[in-house]
């Protein structure tokens, strides 16, 4: 198969600034990206740098954009890669912000494993420190984590995240997943202050903007975005959550739907800001002319409404404040 690859190059040390160098390859059917960029360092130009190591989807350290895309270049087949975007293949960095690009495509990830540490990734308990068996814990006990332990920290949701390319403060998807391993993990001591962590406004799990970017890209299968909606649930459980716009739009929303049995998008914003719902006023206006917001009496009803009440009041796991 003849694949032409497009591959960013820079150098921060001799390049003013970075371009891309074309590479046509000759290349087995069954290879994957890692085997194109293996072969371009080994036969072509040895001066390209990435980083790898497992070749097998463990090490996590070969994620690399192709088509605008974040993957692992050893879990991606070169022929899909190729019926998805045609003959042509772009490889860049997980970012191409300047001041993070290390040399090709070789980032570096600290803005990531800042993040990744201050979650303390790792068990709290109080153990033995010479115990004589494992702490073993139910099977339906290790499916509560669902696949959180998976996460091997390849850094491809961190950097497809739409919260994070605007809101540098804020966690990102793989150190929330990461909180969620072990604030489901039995044997943990420390849910509440993992919680409380999380819970910040700006930093934490309020600020996901659903963009579900961090599901399409994890080539582990970890969905990230679920994990953040399940430590929503567990802050309101455990009492941590504070009254703020963040958890009132969360009420909100399941006021309107409990109502309508669809979303009032006018209300919404009145339940989540209160008084200062007044400076949304101009947004508000264009909205109603436009007929995306209904007055309160003009709000139809779902002919479902009644089914629709009887799944909330199934799947609530805290009482709502009126
Ligand atoms: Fe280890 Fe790709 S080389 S995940």
């Amino acid at each position: 198969m003849l694949v032409t690859f497009k591959v960013y190059r820079y150098n921060p040390e001799v390049d003013d600034k970075p371009h891309y160098e074309k590479y046509e390859l000759e290349l087995k059917d069954d290879g994957v990206i890692l085997d194109a960029l293996n072969k371009i360092k080994w036969e072509i130009d040895g001066s390209l740098s990435y980083r790898r190591s497992c070749r097998h989807g463990i090490c996590g350290s070969c994620a690399v954009k192709l088509n605008g895309k974040n993957v692992l270049a050893c879990k991606t087949p070169i022929k899909e890669a190729v019926e998805m975007f045609g003959n042509e293949l772009v490889i860049e960095p997980l970012s191409k912000n300047k001041n993070k690009v290390v040399k090709d495509l070789v980032v570096d990830k600290k803005d990531f494993w800042d993040k990744h540490d201050k979650v303390k990734p790792y068990l709290i308990a109080e153990i033995d420190e010479h115990p004589e068996s494992e702490n073993l814990i139910k099977p339906e006990l290790v499916e509560i984590l669902e696949e959180a332990d998976y996460c091997i920290a390849c850094g491809c949701c961190f950097y497809a995240c739409g919260s994070i390319s605007v809101n540098k403060d804020f966690l990102g998807p793989q150190a929330l997943a990461k909180t969620y391993r072990f604030t489901s993990d039995v044997r943990d001591d420390a849910k509440k202050e993992r919680l409380e962590l999380v819970n910040e406004l700006g930093s934490g799990i309020w600020d996901c903007v659903k963009c579900q970017a961090c599901i399409e890209v994890c080539p582990k299968g970890v969905d990230p975005f679920i994990k953040i909606t399940h430590l929503h649930n567990q802050a309101f459980e455990e009492g941590v959550a504070k009254r703020n716009v963040a958890t009132k739009h969360a009420e909100g929303f399941v006021h309107s739907i409990k109502k309508h049995g669809i979303l009032d998008e006018g209300m919404l914003v009145l339940y989540s800001e209160s008084v200062k719902v007044v400076r949304h006023l101009p947004e508000a206006i264009a909205m109603f002319r436009k007929g995306k917001i209904k007055l309160p009496w003009q709000m139809p009803k779902s002919e479902k409404l009644g089914e629709i009440q009887k799944l909330i009041e199934i799947s609530q796991t805290h009482e709502l404040k009126d």
